[in-house]
């Protein structure tokens, strides 16, 4: 999709469809008895373009069109304009308007329109509209272009897709704003990259091909590229990681990829750190079989790591960053890890297997500690962990849990530029209390209330003292149900509050 500013009046540009946004009027927000405006009359702020004709105004006193958030009607063939059709999208009620809704109504546009054989829109926003409007609306833009049928076959003969979006800003110095639509761009692709990835079977994505993946970003974007194979983590002594991996035919993988800027100062070095289970059947703890199909999204943290790192080596922060993915397959044959095992960490901390279904935790227990042991002054990792999460907080928001006030802090601001959600989570000492083994250093469950937070407090064992924080993104990283912005299927969460909060890095700890 190519994406571009426009700055001369829109009267003339020959698109397929011309989008305003128009906001719910007050009475429909508000409805006011006795006192109420004539009806017929447009609403103040409704733009030129979609009040003139006196459309909308009809519109709205039929209550075909209130203004409501992504409520849109398409009017074709508008009279003294030049496109093929007239769209207004609804943006709610104008003070809650903001970037958030504003990069969705850019994907509803694309999402609704795409299938009307639609194929250039022009999206107008106001005079005033900024840098961090552009790169919403961009994004939005192209996460709503991003569709997961990549292996259905008719979707390829007759391909359903916007080719141009343009974004119309009345005066404004279309230069200027080019660099807010290449940073939108890079920001959307890494994360549809990601989404990419999510969406690939387990019988197509193994952990080696995982890592190949992440091979080709690191020579495409000009990263530092390693691996270490199950002999080379044998050697370092990774077994809770191996202990895991040992029940699948298909290889582990501990993959890193390396972002360093060409000069620094800062002696921060920031470490992304992502949960890469290409399937996990449960083990011997097994999962039934009543959506275990998701489970090839267990690799969404790994993935996320990955298109943040793509992103992060083209927008070039300040700060040295290094993403490490552990990637594992949780299988059952004859070797695979039983309940009861214990394996002894890359830390040296023995962990009692109470769960095979728990190894998200053991995998990223001996990632953290190579994070750690390769220089990480602040870790940041990100894992479909624990179904608890969505219990406690639904669909919509990241649980995010830390060892430091202030780093999380700085994350979640970083996550709202983003215009992506977290929410805090707990994590007083007495939930560690959960965490006892009477054979081993610990085990790895808990109870089974505050089951996100003992994971929390399993991964923290391994990331003290670093500043760290974890985001359970097992709820988030996967859309059940389409929404009028985003295709069903992966979400591609986190990635770009990964690459916010690297660019925002002013050296401070
Ligand atoms: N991969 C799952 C967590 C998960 C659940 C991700 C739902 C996405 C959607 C994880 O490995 C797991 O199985 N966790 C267990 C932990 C339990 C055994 C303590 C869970 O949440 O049930
Ligand atoms: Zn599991
Ligand atoms: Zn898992």
């Amino acid at each position: 999709m190519q994406i571009s500013i426009e700055s001369s009046s829109v009267d003339h540009v020959e698109t397929d469809a011309l989008a305003v946004i128009c906001f719910e009027t007050e009475e429909t927000a508000e409805p006011q008895v006795g006192n109420a405006p004539a009806p017929n009359s447009p609403h103040a702020s409704d733009p030129d373009l979609a009040a003139q004709s006196g459309w909308l105004a009809e519109l709205r006193t039929s209550g075909e069109f209130t203004g409501k958030l992504y409520e849109y009607a398409i009017l074709h063939r508008p009279e003294g304009l030049a496109a093929k059709r007239l769209v207004v999208i609804g943006g709610g009620k104008r003070p809650k308007f903001s970037d958030v809704e504003l990069r969705r109504v850019a994907g509803v546009l694309v999402r609704s329109l795409k299938s009307k054989g639609v194929r250039t829109i022009v999206l107008q926003l106001e005079k005033s509209a900024e840098r961090n409007e552009v790169v919403a609306v961009t994004e939005g833009a192209i996460l709503g272009g991003w569709e997961a049928d990549k292996y259905k076959s008719e979707p390829k003969k007759t391909p359903k897709q916007i080719d141009e979006f343009i974004i119309s800003i009345p005066g404004t110095d279309a230069g200027e704003l080019s660099e807010a639509v290449e940073r939108g761009q890079i920001l959307a692709e890494a994360q549809n990259f990601t989404r990419d990835l999510v969406n690939e079977p387990a019988n197509k994505l193994t952990p080696a091909a995982l890592a190949e993946a992440a091979k080709s970003v690191a020579s495409e974007f000009g990263l530092e590229y390693k691996v270490l194979d199950g002999a080379a983590m044998a050697e370092l002594g990774m077994g809770a990681l191996l202990g895991v991996a040992q029940g699948s035919t298909n290889p582990p993988f501990l993959i890193t990829l390396a972002y360093r800027p060409a000069r620094t100062e800062a002696c921060d070095h920031l470490a992304l750190v992502g949960k890469g289970v290409t399937f996990d059947t449960g083990g011997i703890s097994i999962k039934p079989c009543d959506g275990m199909e998701k489970m090839k999204y267990d690799m969404a943290g790994a993935a996320g790591i990955i298109g943040a790192m793509r992103a992060i080596a083209q927008l070039k922060p300040a700060i040295p960053v290094t993403g490490y993915a552990p990637l594992v397959e949780n299988m059952i044959n004859g070797n695979a890890q039983r309940p009861g095992d214990i394996v002894t960490a890359l830390s040296g901390k023995t962990i009692e297997v109470l769960n095979t279904d728990a190894e998200g935790r053991l995998i990223l227990a001996d990632a953290l500690t190579y994070a750690n042991r390769n220089g990480a002054t602040h870790i940041v990792d990100a894992a479909t962990l624990t179904g608890a999460i969505g219990i406690a907080l639904g669909h919509y928001n990241m649980g995010a849990f830390t060892n430091d006030e202030a780093f999380l802090q700085r994350f979640l601001a970083a996550a709202k530029i983003a215009g992506e959600k977290a929410w805090q989570m707990p994590m007083d000492e007495d939930y560690k209390e959960y965490l006892k083994s009477a054979f081993a250093d610990l085990p790895n469950i808990g109870v089974r209330y505050g089951g996100s937070i003992t994971a929390a407090w399993f991964l923290r064992e391994f990331a003290d003292p670093t500043p760290w924080i974890h985001l359970d993104i097992a709820s988030t990283a996967w859309l059940d149900e389409a929404k009028g912005w985003l295709s069903k299927g992966p979400t591609g969460v986190a990635v770009r509050s990964f690459v916010e909060l690297a660019l925002d890095w002013n050296g401070q700890s």
